[in-house]
């Protein structure tokens, strides 16, 4: 569907349909239950993560703001001019307001699965940013995927803010950035929001709020589920539970079940004994030292990294080698 509007053209790369109701069916069947992450972000999860940004004990957002605030000024001098803003999720349209304002990039290609929400706000920028060509694509960004034709001759910006790598598992998060090396091509920029590990109790803090809009957020997942596979939780059955672990670096987040109980999803059934945890997501915080080493492990180097005064949080550019 391409627009007569020579600044806006879509792309879609049709990522291929997900089996659901096999793959959530493979992971609750497992010795310990788990469910992917991606089951928080219906719209009303996507609703629950945005109040859960604007939370007091949730400081990765405005941490990372104010070194937006601080330190795009600096960023946008060492990238320069008639670059290609390459946005990994189209996630939180002030950061991505802010980068373009400091950049002033000749074009911006958002990278996102959810068709309608890439749609909507990449249009709303498009307006906003008359002079800016964009070229949304929706896409699995986690798989390889070719650009549109109309930015190769522009040097790239990769941007993956919000500490959203910390989502990966080690592992995976280096397969990404190394793949992520690979569309920008030599010498392309790669901005990267990270978050830091501190004190266990700041970060414990930040995923159980007082308010329990994290719990409603975890709790959320089976509600998607209920509606999306007709499957039978009982929310009132399972707890929110946050936990740091030391050893691999991670919050992870769980849901308890408080007593035994069977869940159906279609034919399937799934026993849960009291107190069993279905792991829900793992949420990696890197020392600088940690993040930049995976970044060359992954064919980059590390240009410049800023922290915040108390080490919460990092912003590092990249440059692919
Ligand atoms: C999206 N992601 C970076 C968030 C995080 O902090 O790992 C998701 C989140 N989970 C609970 N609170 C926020």
């Amino acid at each position: 569907m391409n627009s007569p509007n020579q600044n806006f053209a879509f792309l879609d790369l049709h990522p291929p349909k997900d089996n659901t109701l096999s793959e959530v069916c493979a992971s609750l069947g497992q010795n310990a239950k788990s469910l992917s992450p991606k089951f928080f972000y219906d719209e009303k999860g996507s609703q629950l993560f945005e109040a859960i940004t604007e939370l007091e004990e949730y400081y990765p957002t405005r941490t990372e703001l104010a070194l937006f605030d601080a330190h795009l000024p600096e960023i946008a001098k060492l990238i320069g001019h008639n670059s290609c803003v390459i946005e990994y999720g189209s996630g939180s349209s002030l950061k991505i307001r802010k980068l373009l304002e400091a950049l002033l990039p000749s074009a911006y290609v958002p990278v996102d699965i959810s068709r309608d929400y890439l749609l909507s706000t990449a249009t709303a920028l498009s307006r906003d940013f008359s002079e800016l060509s964009v070229f949304p694509v929706c896409a699995d960004f986690t798989q390889d995927m070719a650009l549109p034709a109309q930015v190769s001759q522009l040097h790239r910006v990769g941007f993956f803010p919000g500490s959203s790598i910390g989502n990966f598992e080690p592992t995976q998060a280096r397969e990404f950035i190394r793949q992520v090396g690979d569309t920008l091509g030599a010498n392309g920029y790669f901005l990267v929001g990270v978050d830091c590990k501190k004190d266990p109790l700041v970060l414990e803090r930040a995923y159980a709020d007082a308010a329990g809009v994290t719990a409603a957020f975890n709790l959320n997942a089976l509600v998607h589920l209920n509606r999306e596979l007709g499957a039978n939780f009982q929310l009132e059955n399972f707890q929110h539970m946050a936990r740091y672990n030391e050893q691999q670096g991670c919050i992870e987040m769980f849901l308890r079940s408080t007593r035994a109980q069977q869940v159906n999803i279609g034919d399937a059934v799934f026993d849960f004994e009291v107190g069993e945890l279905l792991h829900t997501e793992n949420s990696y915080k890197y020392a600088p030292s940690e993040f930049m080493a995976l970044a060359e492990s992954a064919g980059f180097r590390c240009l410049k990294h800023w922290l915040d005064k108390d080490e919460y949080f990092g912003l590092y550019l990249l440059q692919a080698k």
